[in-house]
Order: C-alpha cells, then sequence, then structure tokens
C-alpha cells in the first residue's frame, strides 16, 4: 500500500494519509526523490498522457542563479545515468496507451540515455528528437559554442498523442527564427467551396494551402529564447526553461484537459504551462528549495497544489 504525508508547506503539518486510489481533478505537487514518487504513482495507478523529465544534465557542478536563491547538486554523468535508469523503468506504467515521455538533456547524457530508452521502450518506440537551440551570450574559442539542449521523444505505442495544428507556426512567420515574413510569394485563390487558399505554381503544378493551418514545425527549433538573468519569467532557482518551450511542448504532447507528470519539476515551468492550458498537473522535486518557488508560480495563476511528501510504500 503507498502512502504520503500530507503537507501545508505555510502551515501545521496534518499526519499521515492513507491513498489506494488514483487523484482526479486535483493538481498536486510532490517534495521527494523522482523515484519514490514515481513509484508511488504507479501503485496508486495514476497514469498521464505527458511525462516530461528536466533532469540535471551530469556537469558534476552546483547549480545556483543567485547567492540568495535556490540551488542543487547536479551530479557526474555516471551518477546521473545511475539515478535516472530505474525512473525512466517507470515510464511505461505512469504513460496511458498514447501517453508520450519527453526528456530534456544536453550533449553529456543524451546519447545514453537515449540506449537506455530503445532497451526499456523500444527502439520503435522512438519518434523525434527535438534539437532546443538558443542564442545565450558567451561563445567557445577552441570548438563550437555548444548552444543547445536536446528533447527525446518517445511513445508508450506506436502512435503517441500529437497535435499536428499546435505543431506549426504561422505561415506568415519564418517557421525558423519566429520573425514576420517581409511579403509571400504565394498568391490567394479560392478553391471550389468559396474558401481561401495559398497557392504555389512548382514543376507546373499548383499546390494548395490552408492559410489557417500554419506550417509544420521541423525537430529543430530556434525560435525560442533561453531565459537572460534579467528575463522578467525569471525566478531565484537554476536551469529555469523558458514557459513558451513548455507552452509548445505540452500543448502539442498532451490532449486538452489530459494530465501531466513532471518528476524534476525545479522552479516549476511545466505546471505553469499545463495550468495555463488548462490540464491537470502533477509535479515533484527533491528539493525543498523548489517547493516554495513552484507553489509562488502556481499560486500567480490561481492554483493552490495539494503537497506531499515523505512518499513511502509499504511493501
Ligand atoms: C534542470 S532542473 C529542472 C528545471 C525545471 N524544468 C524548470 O523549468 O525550472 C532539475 C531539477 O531536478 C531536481 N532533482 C535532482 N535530482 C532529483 C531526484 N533524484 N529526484 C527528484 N528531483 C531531483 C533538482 O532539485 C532540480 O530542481
Amino acid at each position: 500500500m503507498p502512502f504520503v504525508i500530507r503537507w501545508e508547506p505555510a502551515g501545521t503539518p496534518p499526519p499521515l494519509r492513507v491513498f489506494d486510489s488514483p487523484s482526479r481533478g486535483v493538481h498536486e505537487l510532490f517534495l521527494g526523490d523522482a523515484l519514490d514518487v514515481g513509484r508511488f504513482l504507479v501503485q496508486r495507478g495514476d497514469t498521464f498522457d505527458l511525462l516530461y523529465m528536466d533532469p540535471p544534465f551530469g556537469t558534476a557542478r552546483t547549480q545556483q542563479t543567485t547567492q540568495e536563491g535556490g540551488s542543487y547538486r547536479d551530479p557526474p554523468v555516471e551518477a546521473l545515468l545511475e539515478m535516472l535508469y530505474p525512473v525512466l523503468e517507470l515510464a511505461p506504467k505512469l504513460l496511458t496507451d498514447r501517453g508520450g515521455l519527453l526528456v530534456h538533456l544536453d550533449h553529456r547524457a543524451v546519447w545514453a540515455v537515449k540506449l537506455m530508452l530503445d532497451q526499456i521502450l523500444g527502439p520503435d518506440r522512438f519518434q523525434n528528437q527535438i534539437i532546443w537551440h538558443y542564442r545565450s551570450g558567451g561563445r567557445a574559442t577552441r570548438r563550437y559554442s555548444r548552444k543547445h539542449d536536446v528533447i527525446l521523444w518517445y511513445g508508450k505505442g506506436t502512435a503517441p498523442w500529437f497535435d499536428a495544428r499546435a505543431a506549426s507556426s504561422p505561415r506568415d512567420r519564418c517557421a525558423l527564427c519566429g520573425q514576420a515574413k517581409r511579403s509571400s510569394h504565394l498568391r490567394t485563390v479560392q478553391g471550389d467551396d468559396g474558401r481561401l487558399f495559398k497557392a504555389i505554381k512548382s514543376n507546373g503544378k499548383t499546390y494548395l494551402y490552408d492559410p489557417e493551418a500554419g506550417v509544420p514545425l521541423s525537430d529543430v527549433w530556434v525560435d525560442i529564447g533561453h531565459l537572460h538573468q534579467l528575463h522578467p519569467e525569471r525566478r531565484a532557482y537554476p536551469s529555469q526553461k523558458p514557459l513558451a518551450l513548455l507552452e509548445r511542448l505540452v500543448g502539442i504532447h498532451c490532449p486538452p484537459a489530459g494530465r501531466v507528470l513532471d518528476l524534476f519539476a525545479g522552479s516549476g515551468t511545466t505546471l505553469v504551462a499545463g495550468v495555463r492550458l488548462g490540464r491537470e498537473v502533477t509535479g515533484g522535486d527533491a528539493n525543498p528549495e523548489a517547493i516554495p518557488v513552484v507553489l509562488e508560480r502556481l499560486a500567480a495563476e490561481g492554483v493552490t497544489p495539494a503537497c506531499y511528501t515523505e512518499v513511502g510504500h509499504a511493501e
């Protein structure tokens, strides 16, 4: 029987509560190790449409934004992989049949994690690796500057949820850089049913596009910037990802009103994105310093999640 302690971060903690059925219709936040929280959710019978993970990257450094802000220890790659493997093994149990797993990493661990996921879910469940390229200060002089993260996307099955309409950028903007196009070489024509289309002629053939439908995104994203130190979205917590990135991922990979889980929630960007898009969110982080940051960000969205800690398993 799995159990957790219901926790009021700002008040008197009421003691033990036992849960044996999946939660529905509530946003939840766990202070606990990803493996403990993941196992608890599996035992409780919860499943999610989207499982996003942005674990430490294996830098072997303490990650800190400001002296006053939160910090966490980022382990060396070997220790990261050891920690991650059993968490990733829970993915098939945590996902709905059409559920998807997104794992956000950089050059240090992504190759090893790709092999792990091929082993756990099967290479045929691999869908894409999204390259998120950002412009940030600092240039390398002895090698190419490292300016991208990788987001691996796997399905539990072979056809995970993917909202093609959400996965497109407006036709009047550059799909790569997001900037408005100066002029369009597409003509506007009227179809037999009276609808307006954009038309382009190539090799004697005319191609028609629905102007509302947008241009399908490729797997290289360069139109979302990283959060610089003075960015208004910034909270005093390291490795915070931009809301625009998480809103895009949640909008594409989680069906409307679906459930999103982030076991390495950090400052809570995934949870904020999910709430904004009307999804039900569950988050967890092992670092007590992350919790008030997440709560403050969710409060700004009008949400108070149920909080739990000391997740345990009476085997
Ligand atoms: C890269 S940060 C996540 C940042 C987050 N995506 C955001 O936008 O703010 C990684 C987080 O994983 C947490 N973490 C590290 N090891 C963990 C573990 N074993 N279980 C749960 N959380 C862990 C750290 O405390 C840190 O907050």
